[in-house]
């Protein structure tokens, strides 16, 4: 172990009085969060479409983040274990391919629970968080400033699907990013590719991109995952309704829709909908919207890959594949990708 994580491990476990405003002074916030206009533009327009849609980004305003922590939780849930599990076995490894002491962006951080496993062997000089739910990211922020004292904070609350803002410096070079937890995967392939590209345009050529990666397994596994027992990804779907009620004066009757998931082989993905148990109409932000009964709202894919399909999609979008690692079962990878001179 090395003298610096030793200081950490102790300053962790007996932290001195000031330790809570040192931790707050490096916490910096940036906000490029969407407006209540974005918001109700999306949602319209997307229930005025044929399949009526969502995207899956509006899960998470405060209560639908918690949701998610509780599925990642769930033992039918395995992507989020399994990854950790993938970093903290190889974090070393990952850490010698991505480069030490550099800014490292983090898309969709979350709670940020998979950056600790790697903080430590990655020691960069800044850390920079993304993430669309506000009260979310700053929370997990300051733990971390709490946990980590040498680290530099900049918290962007952003919403990263389409062309989005970074709190960087003209000077800073030594960029990295780590994009977790398969959220690439609720990407359509073509968004993804593009995605991936303005992440590549961020980091510069010879830039590193570690990236989680979910894979194409039995169709009963990645059912399970999505179909929980708890029924805790149901309440994560039919949030959703929640909160265009509270946000936009809706008047959906969450008894009156229920919960759906299922793969499709096909398309390599799960999709997750929200159907109509009736024939009904609603009121969102002063438009009237109809419902069939069965209807349904798509609310969420998520791709599964074969390996070289997602290195091909990688490449497309400019980047070599470097290294990648998988779990024993191959449930999942992590990918290691270079952009291109
Ligand atoms: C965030 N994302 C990668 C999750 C997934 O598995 O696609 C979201 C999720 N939806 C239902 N369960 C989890």
């Amino acid at each position: 172990m090395s003298q610096s994580s030793v200081a950490r491990r102790s300053a962790f476990q007996e932290p001195p009085v000031a330790l809570e405003d040192d931790a707050a002074r490096r916490v910096r916030f940036f906000d490029y969060h969407p407006t209540q206009a974005d918001v109700r533009e999306e949602v319209l327009q997307g229930l005025e479409q044929c399949p009526k849609r969502l995207p899956p980004k509006l899960f998470y305003d405060q209560h639908g983040s918690r949701l998610f922590d509780a599925i990642t939780e769930l033992p039918e849930y395995y992507p989020t274990r399994t990854e950790i599990a993938i970093l903290r076995e190889h974090g070393p490894e990952m850490a010698d391919r991505l480069g030490r002491e550099n800014v490292l962006i983090e898309l969709g951080s979350g709670s940020s629970l998979k950056i600790q496993t790697l903080l430590a062997v990655l020691e960069p000089a800044v850390y920079v968080p993304v993430d669309i739910s506000k009260e979310h990211l700053l929370e997990s922020a300051h733990a971390l400033a709490a946990r980590f004292p040498k680290l530099s904070i900049r918290a962007a609350c952003a919403d990263y699907s389409g062309p989005f803002r970074l709190p960087l410096e003209p000077g800073w070079s030594r960029l990295a990013a780590f994009f977790p937890g398969s959220s690439i995967g609720n990407f359509d392939p073509p968004d993804a590719r593009r995605l991936l590209e303005r992440v590549a345009a961020v980091l510069g050529p010879g830039g590193k991109l570690l990236i989680g990666v979910d894979l194409r397994k039995d169709t009963q596994i990645l059912n399970a995952a999505y179909n929980d027992a708890q029924g805790v990804t149901a309440d994560f779907n039919l949030n959703l309704l929640t909160r265009i009620n509270r946000e936009l004066g809706a008047d959906f009757d969450l008894d009156a829709y229920a919960h759906k998931a299922f793969f499709d082989d096909r398309k390599g993905r799960i999709e997750m909908h929200l159907v109509s148990l009736a024939d009904q109409v609603v009121r969102v932000a002063g438009q009237t919207i109809r419902f069939g009964r069965g209807e349904t709202i798509h609310t969420e894919s998520s791709y599964k890959y074969a390996i070289a399909d997602f290195q091909g999609l990688a490449r497309d979008a400019g980047y070599t594949s470097e290294q990648v690692w998988t779990d024993p079962g191959e449930l999942f990878s992590v990918h290691c990708l270079r952009v291109n001179a």
